[in-house]
């Protein structure tokens, strides 16, 4: 199969972006982590790109980006505004709400002219807001637009601009699963920021095998300045990243007794323990 038009995670790496991942890869060791020169670099590119000191964060791929963007932003008891093409609503298989443990996705109708191109309108997040008041209710938390939209459209900015603004209204927090962003770059002829933070955008998921052109497995999304994104896990870092005041012990293995003292007082336990 030369080319097909069902997927673009089925297409090759761009060239150029293969260039650099070999560069990347012969130039040497580097910290783990996310403490590599690459990633710091990658990072800052995009934030020259968007012309803004965000949070940059890389994670396995599109769909990644935005459950765990969403359940950051969300609590249990919380819901997110989206349209019924929505990806993370049809394609996620539930992991926005997994990963949220249990926030609601309420779609609006797709029987109307912008839900037939596949879009939020300012009025279907307004109907989806006050549709309830009690404490039953998954209290919207965040809207979510695709951008481009699933079905190929795309969002002007004057558009983005009155969701920002019903968004803010509410306390609502606005996410933009950017799987295709690029396209509506170039289908707008505008700056990137147009369409995200100077617009109000909150959250920006991408992927970077998609319009991005990069290798399958790569997705990011950035976080405006000044947004909080609640983590989700700690660790990865070993006893370092749960326990911070405990320190390092460096083993000694020509002094048994000494070593044995120093571990038990990093991980605050008698030596008599039995470990
Ligand atoms: C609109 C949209 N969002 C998110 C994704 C998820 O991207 P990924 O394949 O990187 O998980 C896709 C994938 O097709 C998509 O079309």
């Amino acid at each position: 199969m030369k080319e097909q038009f069902a997927s673009d995670n089925g297409a090759g790496i761009c060239p150029a972006a293969l260039r650099w991942l070999i560069e990347a890869n012969g130039s040497g060791h580097e910290p783990g982590y996310g403490d590599d020169r690459w990633t710091q670099r990658a990072s800052d590119m995009i934030r020259a790109l968007f012309q803004t000191d965000c949070d940059v964060y890389f994670v396995f791929n599109g769909t990644a980006a935005n459950s765990l963007a969403l359940a950051s932003l969300c609590q249990s008891y919380h819901s997110v505004i989206c349209t019924p093409v929505a990806h993370v609503e049809t394609d996620e298989c539930g992991g926005p709400e997994f990963f949220s443990n249990g926030s609601k996705l309420l779609v609006t109708e797709a029987d109307s002219a912008a839900g037939r191109l596949g879009k939020l309108t300012p009025d279907a997040i307004e109907q989806l807001v006050t549709k309830r008041s009690d404490i039953h209710y998954p209290k919207p938390k965040v809207v979510s637009i695709t951008q481009a939209t699933e079905l190929g459209t795309v969002y002007s900015v004057e558009e983005l601009r009155a969701i920002a603004a019903i968004a803010k209204r509410r306390h609502l927090r606005l996410h933009m699963d950017g799987a295709r962003f690029a396209n509506a770059v170039a289908y707008l002829g505008c700056h990137p920021s147009e369409i995200t933070w100077r617009a109000g955008i909150d959250v920006l998921c991408f992927t970077g095998h998609k319009s991005l052109m990069g290798p399958s497995g790569i997705g990011g999304m950035y976080v405006r300045e000044g947004v909080d994104v609640a983590p989700l896990k700690y660790g990865g870092t070993g006893v370092q990243s749960e326990h911070p005041e405990r320190s390092i012990v460096i083993v000694d293995t020509d002094n048994e007794e000494a070593s044995r003292q120093a571990l038990a007082e990093a991980l605050h336990v008698s030596e008599d323990a039995g470990w």
